[in-house]
């Protein structure tokens, strides 16, 4: 598929942009800043801007395409995750701007030019543990995507505001449009760095929910998004198959967030941040689990 991506410069694009590529996909990745992929064109466009958007939808994705003499082809999907990753990077109002103005400004453009598939990236932040104020803890537990969310944080409100753009838009126009709620994203090389640490310290992971997503995996999410048609409008929990601990997730459970009722059985470790829709629904199947990078270290 040629697929435009926007922010795949970032933390988890550039893994989830190089997924694509290996699965033989054709990426044009748009972003305020290049990314250093072979293969990769970078076109520096503003989501905020709904012009450039337009535009930048409408374009070649390298100097090969010309060659045709066809015109500009289509894009078969839009893969969205330019965003402020978090608060505290800029004033609450410019998180809330960016992602907002800019999540309505690319479906907009994408659904205008009939492109049939949309995929955006929210987040575990939405269930509004994650950027509280105070411990918070959530009604119940494992949190599924038919949670009713609410986040107090400027970050976690715009990304539940760009679920409902996304909904309006898949309502208005019958495209698919899935929007991820993607967990803490892991880099390959952050295992051995961050999980010893998680493990001493499991206090640190609460706001997550002890949750994590591996970048190569979130790239398979990805691709099995785009390759899954007529759906409609969809919330995905991205996640890994069990919690970034040790601890079982019983027990992780009742220390951690006493008295929150289990909405059903869990098994041993499985996530409390649960991945069954897209196991389900999508056919994930995880390649990376942290035991495969951490384990061996552990026992040293
Ligand atoms: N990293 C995580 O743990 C995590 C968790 C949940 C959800 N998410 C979401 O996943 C997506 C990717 O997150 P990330 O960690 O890779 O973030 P990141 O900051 O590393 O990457 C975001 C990219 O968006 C680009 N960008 C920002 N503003 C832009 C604008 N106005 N126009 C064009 N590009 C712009 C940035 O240049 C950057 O390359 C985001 O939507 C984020 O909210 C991330």
């Amino acid at each position: 598929m040629r697929i435009f991506f926007t922010g795949g410069s970032g933390k988890a694009g550039k893994h989830a942009i190089q997924y694509l590529l290996d699965q033989g996909h054709q990426v044009l990745n748009v972003d305020l800043k290049p990314v250093d992929i072979p293969g990769v064109n970078t076109l520096i466009a503003d989501i905020t801007d709904s012009g450039q958007m337009f535009n930048a939808m409408t374009s070649y994705t390298w100097f090969d395409e010309l060659e045709a003499g066809t015109g500009v082809p289509k894009f078969d999907a839009v893969v969205h995750f330019a965003a402020v990753p978090r608060i505290l990077i800029n004033p609450d109002n410019e998180t809330f701007r960016v992602n907002t103005v800019g999540t309505y400004n690319v479906i907009e453009a994408a659904v205008k030019l009939e492109i049939k598939k949309i995929i955006i990236a929210s987040s575990e932040t939405t269930y509004g543990i994650c950027f509280s104020d105070g411990q918070t803890n959530p009604k119940s537990l494992p949190l599924e995507e038919d949670y009713d969310v609410d986040p107090m944080d400027s970050y976690g409100l715009s990304k539940v505001v760009n679920e409902q753009t996304a909904r309006s838009f898949q309502r208005r126009s019958g495209v698919d449009i899935y929007a991820l709620r993607i967990g803490n994203v892991i880099e390959p090389h952050e295992y051995e760095t961050l999980f010893p640490y998680y493990f001493k310290h499991p206090e640190v992971r609460r706001r997550n929910a002890f949750c994590y997503i591996d970048a190569r995996d979130l790239g398979q999410i990805v691709d099995l998004c785009l390759q899954k048609d007529g759906l409609g409008y969809q919330v995905f929990n991205a996640g890994n198959d069990h919690n970034g601990a040790i601890i079982p997730s019983k027990e992780l459970a009742e220390r951690f967030f006493p008295g929150v009722p289990l909405t059903r059985d869990i098994k041993e470790h499985e996530a409390l941040f649960s991945n069954r829709k897209i196991r389900e629904v999508l056919g994930f199947k995880e390649q990376h689990n942290w035991r495969m990078y951490v384990e061996g270290m552990m026992k040293k």
